[in-house]
């Protein structure tokens, strides 16, 4: 496997360095964030996405933040940095991690008495997320990969790979680890309409690592399922909450697919995806511009003035998963709560 740096500190220049994936497969370009300013519109324009990329960006985020406050007097850096915390929090609203990211180095950012020890913590903090987010990938998908038959095809939607995570992936580190062990995997990648991360992203970094890949259009994974194409879906996770999983709009339409033909239905993500307090109701799906959908290559393909709804993301019921891997294995419904809100304090600050 060739490992991709998908989003890293750069101590010498002092910025967040991510791949540009907007011109992934084109073009391999790094972006280098030397800004709050910058790296929020990095995380709208999705130029890094993915749960735990964006948990990996938001923390690096504050620490980049507490290196670019220029005020000395404590209070008043404090209270800068609250706010540059607030703009990285609220970039995108979907996916749990980026929020659980900046609260997790903010957290920690608290216990400092100084500008220099707020600095010197927040960075400290903000690369453990890192680290134990590649670390998480690789357990999870050691757990998912004893759970797939030694040759199977695997369908899967969006991009839950090494470009989603700081490593590996979730999803496709799960299809990693099976191919690393001698497993037989076979990827089909939905190519995920309007910004194409899974015909862009999936197929790239597999067809990178040697992994059998086939990108389909979204609209033909109902009938692959019915010609008996495909064994089990994969995907990833924006966020879990105790009634549904959150992730990139098409998911409830292959649940829907694989509950109907019989086909196992798996979600793959970290503790850090889960959120123990919210409901579908409480959770804001972020709704993206209209130029995602009405242009094609540059070319309009909407009538002007025509309208579009363009949500990012659904979701799919717990009840229609068949399991969601993690680094502390596959959790069914109904979900023991008290078991992921104590893994999940366990990283805590
Ligand atoms: O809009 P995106 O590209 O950030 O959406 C990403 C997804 O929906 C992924 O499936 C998800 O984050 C999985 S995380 C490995």
């Amino acid at each position: 496997m060739r490992p991709v740096e998908t989003i890293s500190w750069d101590e010498a220049d002092q910025v967040v360095q991510l791949i540009d994936q907007t011109r992934l497969p084109g073009a391999y370009r790094n972006v280098r964030c030397a800004s709050v300013d910058r790296l929020v519109r990095a995380i709208q324009r999705l130029e890094v996405r993915g749960a735990p990329a964006l948990g990996v960006a938001g923390a690096l985020g504050v620490a980049l933040a507490a290196r670019k406050i220029r005020d000395k007097d404590f209070h008043k850096f404090s209270e800068k940095l609250a706010i540059e915390a607030e703009r990285l929090r609220s970039a995108r609203p979907t996916a749990v991690n980026l929020s659980w990211g900046v609260d997790r180095v903010m957290a920690r950012a608290a216990k400092g008495l100084s500008v220099k020890e707020v600095r010197e913590l927040t960075l400290s903090e903000a690369l453990s997320v890192a680290e134990e987010d590649a670390r998480t990938c690789h357990a999870l998908g050691a757990v998912g990969a004893a759970i797939l038959p030694g040759k199977c095809t695997i369908l899967t939607h969006c991009n839950a790979g090494a470009l989603a995570c700081k490593e590996w992936g979730t999803a496709l580190g799960v299809v990693r680890s099976a191919v690393e062990s001698g497993k037989e995997v076979r990827v089909i990648a939905c190519e995920t309409r309007p910004l194409l991360q899974g015909a862009r992203l999936t197929a790239w970094e597999l067809q990178r690592d040697g992994i059998d890949v086939t990108v389909i259009p979204d609209s033909s994974a109902a009938y692959l399922m019915r010609q008996g194409m495909v064994d089990l879906v994969l995907v990833g996770a924006d966020r879990v909450t105790t009634d549904v999983v959150f992730n990139k709009i098409g998911t409830y339409m292959h649940a829907i697919c694989a509950r109907h033909h019989k086909v196992p239905f798996y979600v793959a993500a970290p503790l850090s995806t889960f959120d123990p307090v919210r409901t579908e109701d409480d959770v804001e799906v972020e709704q993206r511009g209209r130029e995602e959908v009405a242009f094609c290559g540059g070319a309009e393909t909407i009538p002007t003035g025509v309208p579009v709804i363009n949500y990012g993301f659904d979701a799919t019921p717990l009840s229609m998963i068949e399991g969601i891997i993690t680094e502390k294995g596959v959790l069914k419904a109904p979900l023991d709560w008290d078991f992921i809100s104590r893994e999940q304090n366990k990283y805590s600050p």
